[in-house]
């Protein structure tokens, strides 16, 4: 058995957990990390494109953006598509911020291969991983690599390890809330060996379901599809899906459309979770460790992101000089940002799926609704707002005039 002795043990190489080890390195806070995948795997799995400014401005500060500024999509608004018609948002119109078109996966690599080469402190493969000992001063996570077992002591653990993983688990049930629901709807995403349907991303929202044409790259595209969450995955081969994606986005028949060869096919469940607190004892929940959002709005990775770069600077703070305030604040702080998130997200995902059961009233409000984001008023700019993820930036300005309780009636 190997003992290693470390500040931070980090769980999960995903985006969040190699952000935040990046960061603690930069700013001399040691830690290890520790992913159950293969490195090859960790760098293939595709999976979100859309990052917020916030996100871009994170990257570039901690000098990881080389590769994004030169590939990167930058897009300033998108089509909306409804009753025939497509409108186009410009968020950099409305509050002059665009959004970016860059894969996680590319994200994943660049943070990767930012790190020092075998410095000892990244381990891949780990099997049987546990978490010990978070209620007392020193936490530890266990596993087993290449047959042996490895024991990593640290002052705090940062459960970065994503929906499935066990740091969430490793809190006492009674401690940790829990919420969480299940959308009616599930995604069918391609990814495609073609041009991009549009210059911008196109969502559409059509009496058959919803449908986003998004991409990767000028010559990857990526498609997505709303099905009913009952629905066997085999009630959709090939010609079915391409045949409802052309109605959903309006396809004029006169235009031919490059289909291109099918890379990958997923199914994504819309869900929302969240665990609260974020924080238990030594232990803190990062990402989808702690929150899961429906991919309508395109909030989680950027959210992730998000929360490990507050909790890099609490903790940076804590080593550095000794701060308690910000390490304490950590869940508060990010349940603030990502109840918000949780709150468009929802909105958003009633607004461009219509339901089985829907009603022509229902149909008739929905397209109220859109109309009132296509016109560029007041609507709109709170929508843009949400969107790029710039209201999530402004700190919280709520001003209390009193407590209701005790107050007069
Ligand atoms: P993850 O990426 O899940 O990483 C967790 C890591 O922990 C993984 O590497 C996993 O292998 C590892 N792990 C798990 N269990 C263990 C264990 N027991 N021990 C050790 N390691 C473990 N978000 C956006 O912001 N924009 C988008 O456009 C967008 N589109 C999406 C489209 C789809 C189809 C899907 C599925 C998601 C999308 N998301 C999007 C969400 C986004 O991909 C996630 O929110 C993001 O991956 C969260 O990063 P994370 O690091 O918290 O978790
Ligand atoms: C993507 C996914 C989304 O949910 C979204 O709103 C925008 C883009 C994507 O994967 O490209």
């Amino acid at each position: 058995m190997r003992t290693l002795r470390t500040k931070v043990a980090v769980v999960g190489a995903g985006p969040a957990g190699l952000y935040l080890s990046h960061e603690l390195r930069t700013h001399g806070v040691e830690s290890v990390l520790v992913e159950w995948c293969s490195r090859e795997h960790v760098e293939r799995r595709v999976r979100a494109g859309l990052l917020e400014e916030g996100t871009v401005r994170l990257l570039r500060g901690s000098g990881l953006a080389g590769r994004l500024n030169r590939q990167g999509l930058v897009h300033d608004g998108f089509q909306l598509r409804f009753e025939n018609t497509s409108q186009r948002i410009s968020t950099v119109s409305l509050i002059g911020e665009p959004t970016y078109i860059y894969g996680q996966q590319e994200v994943v690599k660049d943070l990767l291969s930012a790190r020092p080469p075998d410095d000892g402190s990244l381990y891949f493969d780990a099997r049987d991983v546990q978490i010990v000992g978070i209620t007392g001063n020193n936490p530890s996570v266990a596993f087993t690599v290449g047959g042996e077992q490895v024991v990593v002591e640290a002052d705090f653990i940062a459960g970065c390890d994503g929906y499935h993983g066990v740091s969430r688990a490793s809190i006492p049930a009674a401690s940790l809330a829990f919420h969480s629901r299940r959308y009616p709807f599930d995604w069918i995403g391609l990814l495609v060996s073609a041009a991009p349907f549009a210059s911008e991303l196109v969502y559409s929202v059509h009496p058959r379901g919803f449908a986003l044409a998004s991409m990767r790259t000028p010559e990857v595209s990526r498609l997505y599809l709303q099905t009913d969450a009952r629905d066997e995955q085999s009630n959709w081969p090939h010609e079915r899906i391409w045949d409802e994606l052309g109605q959903r986005l309006y396809l004029d028949e006169s235009r031919t459309w490059e289909r291109g060869a099918i890379l990958e096919q997923v199914r994504v469940p819309l869900r929302a979770t969240v665990a609260e607190p974020m924080q238990f004892g030594r232990l803190f929940l990062v990402g989808d460790a702690a929150h899961i959002f429906p991919p309508t709005a395109a909030k989680g990775l950027n959210v992730a992101l998000e929360d490990a770069s507050v909790l890099a600077h609490a903790l940076i703070g804590w080593f550095r000089r000794g701060e308690v305030g910000p390490l304490e604040g950590y869940s508060a702080t990010r349940l603030r940002a990502v109840w918000r998130a949780q709150d468009f997200s929802a909105w958003l995902t009633w607004l461009f799926h219509p339901v089985a059961d829907a009603t022509q009233f229902d149909h008739r409000r929905r397209i109220a609704s859109l109309t009132r984001l296509a016109e560029a008023g007041s609507s709109a700019v709170a929508f843009a707002d949400e969107y790029v993820g710039r209201s999530r930036r402004r700190p919280p300005s709520l001003s209390y005039i009193h407590e209701l309780d005790g107050m007069e009636a």
